[in-house]
């Protein structure tokens, strides 16, 4: 055997047995460390949760828990107001039909305001509702105080102009309308009263807010024809005041035409009215008018 053919052999020899070691030395460490890995993240995934997660779990519940209250007390809240409202409104109501005869269901009106709407729909409440600020503006006749200064400055103006004019009604209380309506029902019985009265509780005169006008001892149909009443058709709404039955609308007001009838609901809205053509505050401010409920 030559030098060479002897190395080749020794090559050969060492290589077929070194070989096969490496390998699997290699692959068994990899297998292991593959192995760790594995059963590290199947114990990681199952392991309970920790204590950390489960306090923040708690503090989620908590938290819904006090929303849950919170919108509880609340509803608790809502219902107390509206179980308030139903035994004021059970209160108010004894008081309506404990009062004459006359009387019909109406949806009750807080009537402070100057633009109230009294109707045969919306009554006074309370009832005998009167009130807190009258002034005396001519003899015997009261109107409520921003009522009575429109009423003296256009009665003023309307005198410059020779077309004068006084009052022949104007604050009515409850009591005073009792006594207006059963009058009316005396003379013509209750359906006439009913078309050219309001029953107590349902009289704008109660809110301070209306003249009846005359002129000297020419009052209700009479005044149509005066020059008081064609300048009033042409300058009231500059004091605040409007015609409050006109004619034909009776659907809607609840009343036969009243030229003498003069209402202060002030300027703003009178003048509106007059320049979008409306004549009454039902349509105005679009709430139900007509008869009796
Ligand atoms: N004449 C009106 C409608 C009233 O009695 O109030
Ligand atoms: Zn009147």
């Amino acid at each position: 055997m030559t030098e060479a053919e002897k190395n080749s052999k020794t090559q050969s020899k060492t290589q077929t047995s070194k070989a096969p070691h490496y390998p699997s030395y290699a692959l068994l460490g990899l297998y292991s460390v593959v192995l760790l890995l594995v059963l590290l993240y199947g114990w990681l995934s199952t392991r309970p949760p920790s204590t950390h997660t489960s306090s923040s779990q708690q503090n989620t519940q908590h938290d819904q828990f006090a929303r849950v209250r919170q919108a509880r007390d609340k509803l608790d809240r809502q219902l107390k107001i509206e179980a308030d409202a139903r035994r004021q409104v059970a209160r108010s109501t004894p008081v309506i039909q404990a009062k004459p005869d006359h009387h019909r269901p109406c949806f009750p009106v807080q009537p402070d305001s100057t633009k109230v709407i009294i109707n045969k729909k919306h009554c006074f409440a309370p009832l005998d509702w009167s009130p807190t600020d009258l002034q005396m503006v001519e003899p015997g006749h009261m109107l409520r105080a921003e009522a009575a200064a429109h009423y003296r400055a256009m009665q003023h103006a309307a005198t410059e102009a020779g077309a004068g004019f006084s009052i022949s009604s104007s604050y009515r209380s409850y009591g005073d309308q009792v006594t207006t309506y059963n009058y009316w029902v005396d003379q013509s019985g209750k359906e006439v009263a009913d078309r050219v009265s309001a029953r107590p509780g349902f009289s704008e005169h109660q809110t301070g807010l209306v003249v009846d006008l005359r002129v000297d001892t020419c009052y209700l149909q009479c005044f149509a024809g005066t020059p008081a009443y064609a300048w009033l058709k042409r300058n009231a709404a500059r004091y605040g005041f409007i015609q409050r039955y006109p004619t034909n609308l009776y659907h809607i007001t609840g009343y036969d035409t009243e030229q003498w009838h003069w209402r202060y609901v002030g300027r703003h809205i009178a003048q509106d009215m007059q320049r979008k053509g409306i004549q009454t505050l039902e349509v105005y401010f679009n709430v139900a008018g007509g008869n009796y409920v």
